[in-house]
């Protein structure tokens, strides 16, 4: 069974709800892709205007966070039924900078997962080491123990319908990219890990992205790669660039 590709921007902390609609309309020609699903995770307060901006177009639209709750006295959080009943259709989960600078862990991130599975929003559930760890050469034992945490009592229909973005953290943001091969590797690993927790058709239907300084210039090669379905793209997503990615 062919994956089908799946090329999302995360925008992160970038764009105002203005500037975010104005860059829907200068992407809206560059980004048609029917054998591609195109995703823009955007901040919660362009959610709204981004959704109404790509109406009609084959974008689809992705929150960046959300909190585990339904509704109540979280001041400051919003939920997973917000976004999805905003018209969200997936969101990212365990970004690296939210593991860091947020102190999600991975108990946490699995409440997320599923929480986000219940809402009917798909999780780009995000995994990825340190320079540090690549150099001990643990990478992939952070990467299974990650991917195995996050995905406690996720059962193999939906683990079949999540996206998976190995994003090595020196390589985010950093101009420096995993070599295909280094990305391949991984992706690889990823889905071995998923075949072992599950079996061979969840490992076949699991879509894995890559995503790390991914640009114009470097994605034809890493999508080229078997295990890569796609990329999640930051700098390069907020730019005409973005189309170049998509159509690589
Ligand atoms: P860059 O593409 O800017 O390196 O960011 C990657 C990333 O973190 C996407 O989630």
């Amino acid at each position: 069974m062919a994956r089908r590709r799946i090329i999302a921007g995360n925008w992160k902390m970038n764009m105002t709800p203005s500037q975010a609609v104005a860059l829907c309309a200068e992407l809206k020609d560059l980004v048609v892709n029917d054998a591609v699903d195109v995703v823009y995770c955007v901040p919660a307060i362009d959610i709204v205007p981004v959704v109404e901006a790509v109406k009609g177009t084959n974008v689809h639209v992705g929150a960046e966070n959300f909190y585990i709750e339904d509704k109540g006295a979280y001041t400051g959080e919003i939920s997973a039924p917000m976004l999805k009943d905003a018209g969200v259709e997936y969101v990212i989960i365990g970004h690296s900078e939210r593991r860091e600078y947020f102190k999600e862990d991975d108990a946490f991130l699995n409440k997320k997962v599923k929480k986000a599975l219940e809402a009917g929003i798909t999780p780009i559930l995000c995994c990825g080491e340190s320079l540090e760890q690549r150099e001990m050469g643990v990478t992939m034992d952070w990467i299974r123990f990650q991917i195995k945490s996050d995905l406690v009592g996720v059962t193999a229909d939906q683990v079949k319908t999540i996206v998976i973005a190995y994003e090595p953290i020196w390589a985010i943001g950093t101009g420096k990219t995993a070599t295909s091969d280094q990305a391949q590797e991984v992706c690889k690993g990823i889905r071995d890990c998923i075949a072992e927790m599950y079996d061979d058709a969840t490992a076949a239907a699991v879509r894995i992205q890559y995503g790390g300084s991914m640009n114009a210039g470097n994605a034809k090669e890493l999508l080229a790669k078997e295990d890569i379905d796609g990329g999640l793209i930051g700098g390069a997503s907020l730019k005409a660039e973005f189309g170049s990615v998509v159509n690589a």
